[in-house]
């Protein structure tokens, strides 16, 4: 299913290596254990289902093999997570609970989860001897700063829960970097969609919204006018980003660096595009009053990820949207 033919970028890279991904059984996390396997590595998926599902597997555990090991269980569960991490290099940390509403809800919850269960992350892989911990952080770090592009020099201006835990988790993978040794990544992701979002969520991301509506005949709600931006990004250029963030030669020292497409795009023309791809232009959007908090425009600067990992985008919103929308058509119709 995936766009991108991952050992024609990357060869053989992986082969012979046992990596974690946290989170794996997730939207991103299964497409990185997806590239992973068909890169060669053997790959322990660590997941506690709570936001992913063994389905996000289906696709390609039978290439992989018992070169694929599932573990249901939790970054909370010490004992677990060290069974999990035993003889990995590289640690690829996405498990996290992820919606914003939620998580001005729940914020003792989310700090316990993407904090705590960071920290604990953090120390499996210090125990275990592995290299590398690469963590996917969030563009919600920089708040709701109107200055565009986003550049990792700006200040962190978390406003949600969310944003403050995912900005602790940077925090402690630059601490480790500096303290003991292990070499850790944050990567910023901004806007990551593709196959495999949950749609069915309350707090869907807005790709996965737009299509559930327009699949099922209804306009597509948009909160407040329209005109607000994002930079969104399929999801290979996220597994891109991982892939050269664990292959760095050089250490990354907990270094912040955004991974988007370095494009911006109005919900306005997503949701028309949207409507195109699944041949249903009649079903323009309806405009709802605005949500508290929004931010009005996300745009990533890249220079830093380009000079560091050497990262391009290798996948752009018009050719991501449509095997995002197949895929959407396949499971919510
Ligand atoms: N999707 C985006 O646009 C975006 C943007 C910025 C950051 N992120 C981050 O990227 C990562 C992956 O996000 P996603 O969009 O794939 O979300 P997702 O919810 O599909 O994936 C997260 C996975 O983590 C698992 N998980 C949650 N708590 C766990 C726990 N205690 N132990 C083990 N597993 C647990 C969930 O079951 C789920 O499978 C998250 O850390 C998220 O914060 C995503």
């Amino acid at each position: 299913m995936a766009l991108t033919n991952w050992p024609a970028l990357h060869g053989e890279a992986f082969q012979g290596q046992r990596v974690l991904v946290t989170g794996g059984a997730g939207f991103i996390g299964s497409h990185l254990a997806e590239a992973l396997i068909d890169l060669g590595a053997a790959v322990v998926v660590l997941d506690d289902l709570s936001g992913g599902s063994v389905d996000n597997l289906a696709d390609f555990s039978g290439r992989a093999g018992d070169r694929l090991r599932f573990i249901e269980g939790s970054i909370l569960d010490r004992a677990v997570l060290n069974d999990a991490i035993a003889g990995c290099g590289v640690v690829f940390h996405q498990a996290a609970l992820g919606s914003v509403p939620r998580s001005v809800e729940q914020p003792v919850r989310y700090h316990e989860v993407n904090a705590g269960g960071t920290l604990n992350v953090l120390e499996a892989a210090r125990a275990a001897g592995a290299e590398r911990v690469v963590f996917a952080a969030s563009s919600s770090a920089y708040g709701d700063s109107e200055t565009l592009p986003k550049v990792e020099t700006m200040p962190v201006l978390a406003k949600s829960p969310y944003a403050a835990t995912k900005a602790a988790g940077e925090a402690l993978m630059r601490a480790y970097a500096a303290s003991y040794g292990l070499d850790t990544a944050c990567l910023r992701y901004f806007n990551i969609f593709g196959p495999r979002q949950n749609a069915n969520s309350a707090y869907a991301a807005v790709i996965a919204a737009f299509a559930k509506a327009l699949l099922a005949g209804e306009r597509p709600v948009i909160f407040g006018s329209g005109e607000q931006s994002r930079d969104f990004t399929f999801v290979d250029n996220a597994v891109q980003a991982n892939l050269l963030a664990a292959l760095s030669r050089e250490p990354i020292g907990g270094a912040v660096l955004n991974v988007a497409c370095g494009q911006r795009v109005t919900v306005n023309e997503l949701a028309q595009m949207m409507a195109a791809q699944v041949g249903r232009p009649e079903l323009t959007p309806e405009h709802r009053p605005e949500r508290a908090g929004d931010v009005m425009h996300s745009l990533a600067d890249l220079t830093r990820i380009q000079q560091q990992l050497g990262y391009e985008p290798i996948v752009t919103l018009e050719q991501g949207m449509a095997p995002t929308v197949a895929w959407y058509e396949e499971v919510l119709v």
